[in-house]
């Protein structure tokens, strides 16, 4: 037969498929010509997803794309964003440095903590400065997608994301990501997924909700062949015509699916039912029902040391490799063993990876899945440990690198026998997560690490967990419950007198909000556990500030522990911190309308920033000073100060401070045609689709130039922000309570003329809420609080 006689590279027959293959060729043309394009492919397994997507990659190369591959499996242990790293791993192969500093641009540090290799190749990448975890994910998101899309400026990108029903969950965000912002680019990314195994609570449902809504995206059902296809796949394979009896049998066992198909023709071309020679009538095909059942028979006619082998070989997933199977102790000799794997390459069960090395996979996930399932659960989990012991042991001092690997099998393990290690792994797979901003798998970790540990009385290792644990749901939105975790950590390591710890978590950058939600009690206690007036006291003193005035609203409180940590920081000369101090005392002096004290505070915060070469410090220095200015009348020195404040949160890339720089700007560019505020406006409303701020100042924009409809469409948006979002005081729920009577006045209904000359700024809709928000308002303060900061 043809196709078990395939040799590696020569092309596997593809049969059918005409009119969703045309669909697939325009989208490549369409991206070929910098306009975009994602496909989600799906269909049931062994339906031809992968393939087709085979097909349509030999002819984006043939057109001078590039083609690149990203796989999800079943199994856990691979690291987070695996899909992505294989893609761009695959991209820097074989690249001159120079051209990976020109693709990568700035973000080429940010990639590189996610794929070692970039490291390797560009070895003198200065680090990106720290951010937050929120921050962080987004300026790893837009160093990924950027690449990208300057990558695909000098040659073409096929992106292709195989099995993303598999996917994690962090993946999938950065599928979301990239959808946003790829329209105009010279890439075309096909999704490939299993429709069927799709819940609405899978993360799978939500991207698909998510990246539906780009024009740009379509969707491809794929069914099973004809009867007639049936045919020519079965003359394809075979080399010879079938009759039509066996056709219309087989048709009817496989429903068309190519992968039955394939399994079906090769268990009858074995058993000689099915041959040039013999025509034997249908009803004496018999082939076993399902899948399984065929893939049973299948694995049947092998050699029981193969069968064995093979199974054992699933429990490391889809791949595996060859040292892995040595290490297990399978009782074969290296020679036995290479006539095993031979014997599954011939049944064409297994097929080698590009690339040799003796890795391996099996050439259809449904093969090792159906491998996996048939073991009973005890064999199952022996299995697994056995797997564990062994990587363990392999990896020796390396092992930390592979924490995932190991966490997975531990925790698939016997548990009476590997709680400890699953524990232990666990929590070392959930911290390298955390630290690759994969804040979602990280929580999973952490998790059944805690699981693992049920039952027990707290000890060092679940108080990490927990603390681990409480990062992973800050950076997840989910504050109730990151204080919660945080807090009993803090309270172990306060109890068994780790006072280092137990600051460290106090100290965890996580930011005060308003509500019921607070980290004030937990700051106020780590403080009771330090000397005074030490730098580390200092620094939850800072902190202390910060979280009063946001979360009490006890500015008194709040500026006495600032003084009192700006104190230490003039004893000790501690630069730094005299600028945590600082920043949250002219922040506070905002709140409570100290214009002049704020201004003061703003431009030492700058210039100290400067200093100690803190890119996010100075950041917010022009941000407090531009509000401070602003509500002083200093329009002109406000200008200056948000131009230079954009600059720096274009060099951080810290989403939520470009999106305040962005509105600032947006309110302060005083051209009578407001291109350039809108032009800021549209870029903060791209990153933050539901910023009240900005919602809010477009519509008083758009209703000045005259514009009310769009203006109406943004205060609709606006008021859509404010019912779904937590109850006020909030941004959320003030900016609406004056954006709308304000909206309806006269005055900002007629439409202002053009003027020669330069505008005023009293001419600026932006310049007049700005005041509105700075004077009137500011002193009617709502809440205890007063307008907080969230977002
Ligand atoms: N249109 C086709 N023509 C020929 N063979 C096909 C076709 N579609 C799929 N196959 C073969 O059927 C098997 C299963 O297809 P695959 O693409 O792996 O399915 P899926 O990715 O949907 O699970 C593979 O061996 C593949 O080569
Ligand atoms: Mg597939």
């Amino acid at each position: 037969m043809r196709f078990l006689d395939r040799r590696v590279g020569e092309s596997p027959i593809f049969v059918g498929r005409s009119s969703e293959f045309v669909r697939l060729a325009t989208a490549l043309d369409d991206a070929l010509e910098n306009r975009g394009r994602l496909v989600m492919l799906a269909g049931e397994p062994g339906i031809g997803k992968t393939r087709i997507m085979e097909h349509l990659a030999s002819r984006a190369e043939a057109q001078g794309a590039s083609v690149l591959w990203g796989w999800s499996y079943e199994e856990e242990g691979a690291p987070p964003y695996w899909p992505w790293m294989q893609l761009i791993r695959a991209y820097i192969q074989g690249k001159a440095p120079d051209r990976l500093i020109s693709d990568f641009g700035p973000g080429a540090s940010d990639v590189a903590a996610l794929v070692p290799e970039l490291r390797q190749a560009l070895p003198d990448l200065e680090p990106s400065p720290p951010l937050e975890p929120e921050q962080a994910r987004f300026r790893l998101f837009e160093s990924i997608t950027t690449f990208l899309k300057n990558a695909a400026r000098t040659q073409p990108l096929m992106l292709v994301l195989d099995d993303l029903h598999w996917a994690d969950g962090p993946s999938l965000l950065l599928l979301q990501f990239l959808a946003r912002v790829m329209a105009d680019s010279s890439l075309l990314v096909v999704g490939a997924y299993r429709n069927m195994e799709l819940s609405r609570e899978h993360p799978l449902s939500k991207t698909i909700a998510q990246v539906s809504r780009q024009p740009f995206c379509n969707f491809e059902l794929l069914s099973g062949l004809s009867r007639q296809e049936t045919g020519s796949f079965i003359e394809a394979f075979t080399g010879f015509t079938p009759a039509q009896d066996q056709v219309g049998s087989i048709y009817s066992h496989t429903e068309g699916n190519p992968f039955f198909l394939s399994q079906v023709i090769t268990l009858l071309s074995n058993r000689k039912t099915l041959s040039p020679d013999s025509m034997e009538i249908p009803q004496r095909i018999e082939i076993p029902p399902g899948v399984r059942g065929i893939i049973g028979q299948r694995l049947n006619g092998l050699s029981p040391q193969t069968a064995e082998l093979l199974t054992i070989a699933a429990i490391w997933g889809r791949e595996f490799d060859y040292r892995q199977l040595g290490i297990l102790d399978t009782g074969l000799t290296a020679e036995k063993l290479l006539e095993t794997i031979d014997e599954g390459l011939a049944a064409r069960l297994i097929e080698e990876l590009p690339g040799g090395r003796d890795r391996y996979r099996f050439t259809h996930s449904l093969i090792q899945q159906v491998l996996v399932e048939d073991l009973s659960a005890s064999r199952r989990m022996r299995l697994h440990l056995r797997a564990a012991e062994a990587l363990a042991s392999l990896y020796g001092p390396n092992v930390e690198a592979h924490a995932s690997e190991l966490a997975h099998h531990f925790a698939e393990g016997d548990p009476a026998l590997a709680t400890g290690k699953q524990a232990h792994y666990s929590l070392m797979a959930g911290e390298q997560t955390l630290a690759s901003n994969a804040y979602e798998e990280a929580l999973r970790l952490f998790v059944r690490g805690l699981a693992a540990k049920e039952g027990q009385s707290m000890d060092a290792e679940s108080s990490a967990l927990l603390f681990g644990l409480g990062k992973a749901q800050a950076a997840t939105h989910q504050r109730r419950e990151a204080v919660t975790s945080l807090t009993r950590a803090f309270d172990y390591y306060a109890d068994s007198g780790d006072v280092g710890r137990a600051v460290a978590v106090a100290e965890y950058p996580m930011t005060p909000g308003v509500g019921r939600v607070r980290l004030t009690p937990l700051v106020s206690r780590a403080l009771q556990l330090l000397p005074p007036a030490t730098p580390e006291a200092g620094r939850l003193l800072a902190r202390h500030g910060w979280c009063l005035s946001t979360e009490t609203g006890d500015f008194q409180g709040a500026r006495q522990s600032l003084d009192q940590a700006m104190a230490i920081s003039q004893k000790t000369g501690d630069l730094e911190l005299e600028l945590q101090a600082l920043g949250t005392a002219a922040q506070l002096d905002l709140y409570t309308l100290r214009l002049e004290d704020c201004k003061a505070k703003s431009f030492r915060a700058s210039e100290v920033a400067r200093i100690v070469g803190d890119l996010k410090a100075e950041t917010m220095a022009h941000i407090s000073g531009w509000s401070a200015m602003g509500g002083l009348g200093e329009y002109d020195r406000c200008i200056e100060q948000m131009a230079a404040g954009l600059g720096l949160a274009e060099r951080l890339r810290d989403r939520t401070l470009l999106v305040t720089t962005l509105w600032q700007n947006s309110m302060l560019s005083l051209d009578p045609g407001r291109h350039s505020a809108r032009l800021f406006s549209d870029r903060g409303l791209e990153l933050a689709s539901s910023d009240a701020l900005l919602l809010g100042s477009r519509a008083l924009l758009e209703h000045q130039a005259g514009f009310s409809v769009e203006g109406e469409a943004y205060l609709d948006r606006l008021v859509d922000v404010m019912v779904s979002s937590a109850p006020g005081p909030t941004f959320e729920y003030l900016i609406p309570a004056f954006i709308i009577p304000m909206a309806s006045l006269p005055h900002y209904r007629e439409p202002r003329p053009a003027r020669n000359g330069p505008a005023s700024c009293r001419d600026c809709s932006g310049v007049s809420f700005f005041c509105a928000t700075h004077g009137d308002v500011g002193q009617r303060r709502i809440g205890p609080a007063g307008p907080s900061t969230r977002r």
